[in-house]
């Protein structure tokens, strides 16, 4: 398989750890493992008790119960835990996708998404979400898009880097058109509890079926992406056993410390969810008001869950504007042509509690590009 570069995680290795504001994050302030241990009595100490053999290869079952409770009537056979979100894109691609399918994708996406079905050799159609939609999918294209060949539909919302979240009225017909045209529907639902209304959380595509792969990680709404736990949730037999076998030729099974600690996580999740949230919303206060001083400079999409947004240049090139901001200011936006977007959008990251002072940053340096125009 021919797999090209992963053009974000090259823009982030490149930045990511010598840039003193990075206001493109896409996950959630992280935290200590002290202060992760420090949300339950006792977890410390069984923590120095874990045993460093291998693990269960599906997850820890004490794990998956806790994962479940994400679910409605889950059961632990159905999750199948992996080493972050990435590796179950990777797997689930490798598993059921053979040359020739046709995939629809909606875009832009995080490359893995898109790509690794590209690299076996599918056949993509990009379901394009647009700005002018306050980028929204539209349900009718989909049905557009079809082809007798159409194996799977990739979906996901919340969504980077929009922070779009479906209605549930067209997550009901997308899972209906899914499973009547017998397509395999993956949803990637790593932002879900990120919702800034609850009332607005989707059901997880799990609840609606056989059709339906669900992913989830620690990473982004809880904040916790260096433990490097994701999963799958699946009624689909074939889906699950097709991926474990896989599994074993990867990583085979997960990190025992990571594991013990995303228990944790998982049974406070709702702890690290108002910590997280908190901050994202609060953050959101300063964005809506940077960019109603600056109307004549940029145009925003306010995001409905997650935390991320995905604003647009209205002046000059985004890829000059980022490469000049990160060099003069300090400041990490990641442009829009990191997922091939050409519309001069920009991702902004919005989980981060030093975005304040990024932002500080950012408007310093914006007379510099009225100034040049560009
Ligand atoms: C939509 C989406 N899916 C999957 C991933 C991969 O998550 P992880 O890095 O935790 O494996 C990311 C990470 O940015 C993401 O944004």
């Amino acid at each position: 398989m021919n797999l090209p570069p992963f053009k974000l995680e090259r823009y982030f290795a490149k930045y990511e750890f010598n840039t003193e504001f990075l206001l493109c994050s896409s996950d959630c302030e992280a935290m200590s493992i002290a202060d992760l241990l420090a949300l339950e009595e006792g977890a410390a100490e069984k923590f120095q008790n874990t045993w460093l053999g291998y693990t269960e290869s599906q997850g820890s079952p004490t794990l998956r119960k806790e994962i479940c409770n994400l679910y409605t009537n889950m059961q632990p056979e159905h999750i199948l835990v992996h080493t972050g979100a990435g590796e179950a894109i990777y797997l689930f691609m490798q598993a059921m996708f053979k040359k020739g399918d046709h995939i629809i994708v909606h875009t832009p996406s995080y490359q893995s998404l898109s790509e690794v079905a590209k690299g076996i050799g599918c056949d993509i159609s990009p379901w394009l979400a647009r700005e002018e939609n306050n980028w929204a999918l539209d349900l009718d294209e989909v049905g557009h898009l079809m082809r007798s060949n159409t194996k799977a539909i990739v979906i996901n919302t919340p969504h980077n880097p929009t922070g779009y979240l479906m209605s549930r009225a067209d997550f009901d017909a997308l899972n209906k058109f899914a499973q009547e045209n017998k397509l395999l529907l993956f949803a990637d639902e790593v932002y879900r509890e990120s919702e800034y209304d609850p009332e607005t959380r989707l059901p997880a595509a799990y609840d609606y079926g056989e059709h339906a792969v669900s992913l989830g990680v620690t990473s982004k709404t809880y904040g916790l992406a260096g433990l490097r736990i994701g999963w799958i949730a699946t009624k689909n037999k074939k889906v699950y056993d097709s991926m474990a076998a896989l599994k074993d030729y990867t990583t085979i099974c997960n990190s025992a410390p990571s594991e013990f600690l995303a228990e944790v996580a998982m049974r406070n999740r709702q702890k690290l969810i108002d910590r997280n949230l908190g901050i994202i919303k609060h953050n959101l206060t300063i964005i809506d008001d940077l960019f109603s001083r600056h109307a004549d400079l940029f145009s925003w999409v306010r995001p409905k869950a997650g935390s991320m947004g995905f604003p647009r240049l209205l002046k000059g090139s985004v890829d000059e504007f980022c490469d000049d901001l990160v060099r003069k200011a300090g400041v990490l936006l990641l442009p829009g042509t990191m997922y091939d977007d050409s519309r001069n959008h920009f991702r902004l990251g919005l989980g981060r509690k030093n975005l304040p002072n990024a932002v500080e940053r950012l408007e310093d340096y914006l007379p510099k590009i009225n100034n040049s125009g560009g």
